[in-house]
C-alpha cells in the first residue's frame, strides 16, 4: 500500500511497541498510533482505531505479544482480546494460533516466540491478500476483454475491504489494484457505508493509488446496477461459513439482492482466515450491535433526540445462493465448494 507514494503497512512493530495507522483520523489526516500494553491493544480494536477483519486479527496477535512482555497469563490475555469485537472470525483465528504457539513455552523464550508468531501472522496476511489479487484480477480482465478493451470496468464495493482493512493489499480491492497496475481501466463505485462511513476510507486509499472512484450513498447501488453501470460487485467478509454464507458489513445483503435482480455477478474476497469452518449456517454468526449514538450523531452533532430508539447491527449475512463465487488465496470457487479448495478442513 502506498501513502503519498511511500510504501507502508497498516501495522508495524518495534522492540517494545506496535504502531498502527489510526483509521479514526482518516481521511483528514495520516496519524500513527503506538502502544505497548495489552489494554491498549484491546482499546485500539474496540474503538476501531484499526478495523477490518484481517487487521483486527493481526492487531490481536500483537496484543498477545505485548501481554507476554508484560508477563501476563496467555489465556486471560486472549480472553480480553476476544471480547473486543464479536463478529470477525479472524480475531479468534489469530488468537488460537498465538495461544497454541505460545502456551507450552516458558521464560524469556515465550516473548520471542509470541513476537515471531505475530510477525508471521502479519506477513502471511499480506501474502494471502496479494494472492487474492492475483486470482481475482482475471474477473476484471475478462470484462475488459469481452468488451473489446473499450470502456472502463465498473466495480461496486461496500465498506472498506482494501489495504486499510488488512496488513497490506486488501481483500476485495486487491484485484482492483492488480487491474490498475496491469493498465486495465477500472472505476470503483464506493458505497458510503453508514453509519461509520468506511466508504470514505476506501475512497481515500483508492485515491492514494490513483484508482478512479465515485462515492455513492448506500441506497444508490441498485440504481446504478439497473442502468448497466456496474459490471461486478466485490466485497470482503468478516466471517464466511463453510457453506458459503457471507457475513459482512451491514448493507451487503441488500447489494447482493440488487445484484441478483440485475444479473450483476457478486463476488466475495475471503482469505481462509475469515472462513469459520465450524459453522454451516450464517444464522449462527454473532452480529455485533453497536452504540446507537453512531446513528443519533454525525461527527458528535445530534441529528435526533438522544432518547430516539435505534437499531445498529454492524453486519448482515448474505446467503450463499446470492454469491457468484468466493475469491480465496487458493483461487475461486462456488460458495458451497470451499472445501474443494481447502480439503484439509473437511
Ligand atoms: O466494522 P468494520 O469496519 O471492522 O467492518 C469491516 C468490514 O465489514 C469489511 O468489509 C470486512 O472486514 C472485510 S475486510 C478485508
Amino acid at each position: 500500500m502506498k501513502i503519498a507514494g511511500i510504501w507502508r503497512r497498516t501495522i508495524d512493530h518495534a522492540d517494545k511497541s506496535v504502531t498502527v495507522l489510526d483509521q479514526t483520523e482518516l481521511p483528514h489526516q495520516v496519524a500513527w498510533r503506538s502502544f505497548d500494553t495489552l489494554a491498549d491493544a484491546c482499546e485500539v480494536i474496540r474503538d476501531m482505531v484499526v478495523r477490518g477483519a484481517p487487521l483486527i486479527g493481526a492487531t490481536a496477535a500483537w496484543g498477545v505479544a505485548l501481554a507476554m512482555r508484560e508477563n501476563l497469563d496467555i489465556y486471560t490475555a486472549c480472553a480480553k482480546l476476544e471480547a473486543t469485537r464479536p463478529t470477525a472470525v479472524n480475531l479468534k483465528w489469530a488468537l488460537r494460533q498465538m495461544r497454541d504457539g505460545v502456551k507450552d513455552t516458558a521464560g524469556p523464550d515465550r516473548l520471542a516466540r509470541a513476537r515471531a508468531l505475530a510477525i508471521k501472522i502479519c506477513n502471511d496476511d499480506a501474502e494471502t491478500c496479494e494472492e487474492i489479487g492475483h486470482h481475482g484480477v482475471g474477473l476484471l480482465r475478462a470484462v475488459f476483454e469481452r468488451r473489446g478493451k473499450r470502456n472502463r470496468v465498473n466495480v461496486l464495493t461496500h465498506c472498506n475491504a482494501g489495504w486499510l482493512a488488512t496488513v497490506d493489499w486488501g481483500t476485495a480491492l486487491a484485484p482492483v489494484y492488480r487491474a490498475h497496475e496491469e493498465g486495465i481501466p477500472v472505476h470503483v463505485w464506493v458505497d458510503e457505508t453508514r453509519p461509520r462511513n468506511q466508504g470514505l476510507l476506501t475512497a481515500w486509499e483508492l485515491a492514494q493509488h490513483g484508482v478512479p472512484h465515485t462515492v455513492i450513498t448506500d441506497n444508490a447501488g441498485g440504481h446504478y446496477m439497473q442502468r448497466g453501470e456496474v459490471d461486478l460487485c466485490i466485497v470482503g467478509t468478516d466471517r464466511t461459513t463453510r457453506t458459503g454464507d457471507v457475513c459482512n458489513k451491514i448493507g451487503t445483503y441488500l447489494k447482493a439482492l440488487a445484484a441478483h435482480d440485475n444479473q450483476v455477478p457478486f463476488y466475495v474476497a475471503a482469505p481462509s482466515s475469515s472462513i469459520d469452518w465450524t459453522l454451516s449456517s450464517g444464522g449462527e454468526i454473532p452480529i455485533e450491535e453497536r452504540d446507537g449514538d453512531e446513528l443519533r450523531k454525525i461527527r458528535g452533532v445530534g441529528i435526533m433526540t438522544s432518547d430516539t430508539a435505534v437499531g445498529n447491527p454492524a453486519f448482515d449475512v448474505t446467503p450463499a445462493r446470492l454469491v457468484t463465487a468466493i475469491i480465496t488465496e487458493r483461487g475461486l470457487c462456488a460458495p458451497g465448494e470451499l472445501l474443494s479448495l481447502f480439503p484439509e478442513r473437511a
